[in-house]
């Protein structure tokens, strides 16, 4: 029961709230911790000490993932991964990511040395939010086995290479891959979350049970027109890049919006250049990412997406025989959805478009990923056990257990956040919460541990 274990619940939340300040973040007033930065090494130390203190010997591997591991009964058993993420968003949440992890630690350390059929290994995966460089759950797919070394060949807003990130702390890009764990040395995968969305709470749940996670696609659009002066060129003669990426992105939220369905697409980030009050801007760069319970689903609504922003964009930018112009699809992921049905809302042959040019680039294709049933069984009677009702419910946020599951069967556990916010320095998690998703993940090991030892 809940008040048999240590307050470990309460002291996972203390620890990241420890590390949503300085030296932990990046930035001085808010959280920002980015993959292989300053604040990433920083974390990586301090959490790296509070695994040994629970019983587990650390290694980081050469995706910068820091993994603690604590042996099983027998010599060099298969492990159960508990993981999340450390890095963050921009201006982001202490929880998101962190707390899995912390709650990993804590599930460790309230094994007081009891050993089980399997070894635990908890992961701190390094880039699961794509905050630095344009892609997302890096490390994770190269835990999985699924990263291509073509993927790495990224750069930052300033210009600096995963190589060179890589190498300021210590680490080797061409040693990158060898990440990839043999399938057999991973028993199971479990992550811990916060639920970033408001079901939870609504129905006065402490925690609920992942059956799966939405399929995700993003891509980088960079618009181009033509940079001039915003007191001389006159507006028939203009190329603005920075209006045309705006009516592509109102194209964006009409067409997510009429699915009236569990289809959501955002555009998060969003740059003008040359970027000066007097300037026409010349070229825009912004995000696009769209998620849906049904692949099919997203599939479409990117390809209208898709189509809407070529026809604002003009006829140059229409795809010619062999692709989308300018596209420069990340090798290993789906090539860009061709334009599938007309989308009545905007030019369709040219005609009022903007005479501009749009090169889509794909980031990453994610499948949905269903989590395994007998995981769910395993959370659903640990959950019972610990005395509270059983929840299923659907992940619209994307984890690295989407990543994961192509190693290993996959498990979820979701966790109430105040009013379901998150990406936002207002996440909140009550302590409470956290000692019954420990209660829930310690009942989950040991139900696991019976399965593979019923003596
Ligand atoms: C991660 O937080 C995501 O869902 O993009
Ligand atoms: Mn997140
Ligand atoms: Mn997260």
């Amino acid at each position: 029961m809940v008040s048999a274990l240590p307050p470990g619940g309460a002291r996972a939340v203390a620890r990241c709230d420890e590390l949503g300040v300085a030296p932990y973040s990046d930035l001085p007033d808010s959280l920002y911790r980015g993959y292989l930065t300053p604040a990433h090494r920083a974390a990586l130390d301090r959490v790296g000490a509070w695994m040994v203190e629970a019983g587990m010997q650390i290694r980081i591997d050469p995706a910068a993932n820091l993994i603690g591991r604590y042996e099983g009964l027998a010599p060099d058993p298969p492990a159960l991964i508990i993981a999340s993420h450390i890095d963050s968003v921009r201006d982001g949440g202490r929880y998101d990511g962190p707390l899995g992890i912390m709650l990993g630690i804590e599930a460790v350390a309230a094994l007081q040395g009891r050993r089980l059929p399997f070894a635990i290994e908890v992961i701190a995966f390094g880039d699961e939010e794509g905050s630095r460089f344009p892609a997302a759950m890096l490390t994770s797919r190269a835990v999985a086995g699924t990263l291509d070394a073509s993927a790495l060949d990224m750069i930052d807003a300033h210009g600096i290479s995963v190589a060179e990130a890589l190498a300021e702390m210590g680490l080797d890009v061409v040693e990158y891959l060898t990440a990839a764990r043999a399938p057999g040395t991973a028993l199971a995968y479990l992550e811990a979350h916060i639920e970033q969305g408001p079901l939870l709470e609504a129905e006065g749940l402490a925690v609920g049970t992942v059956t799966g996670i939405a399929a995700q696609l993003r891509y980088e659009i960079t618009v181009t027109g033509t940079a001039g002066h915003a007191g001389t060129t006159s507006m028939p003669l203009r190329r603005d890049a920075l209006a045309g990426a705006a009516e592509m992105i109102l194209a964006v939220e009409t067409i997510a919006g009429a699915a009236a369905s569990d289809l959501v697409a955002t555009v998060g980030r969003i740059e003008a250049s040359p970027g000066a009050a007097n300037v026409i801007p010349g070229s825009v760069t912004f995000t696009l990412d769209v998620r849906a319970g049904d692949p099919t689903r997203r599939d479409e609504a990117a390809a209208d997406i898709l189509e809407a922003i070529r026809a604002i964009a003009g006829p140059s930018s229409f795809p010619r025989e062999g692709g989308v112009p300018g596209s420069q699809a990340i090798p290993s992921v789906a090539p860009v959805p061709p334009p599938s049905r007309g989308y009545s809302g905007f030019a369709q042959d040219g005609a009022g478009s903007r005479n501009l040019d749009v090169a889509i680039t794909l980031i990453h294709d994610l499948p949905a990923s269903p989590c395994d049933p007998a995981l769910m069984d395993l959370l659903d009677a640990a959950t019972t056990a610990a005395g509270h009702p059983i929840r299923r419910l659907v992940s619209g946020a994307g984890h690295d257990a989407m990543v994961m599951a192509a190693l290993c069967p996959t498990a979820m556990l979701f966790i109430r956040c105040r009013g379901g916010i998150s990406h936002n320095p207002a996440e909140h998690v009550d302590p409470a919460d956290a000692e019954i998703a420990l209660a829930v993940m310690s009942g989950f090991i040991d139900r696991l541990g019976a399965t593979l030892d019923p003596a």
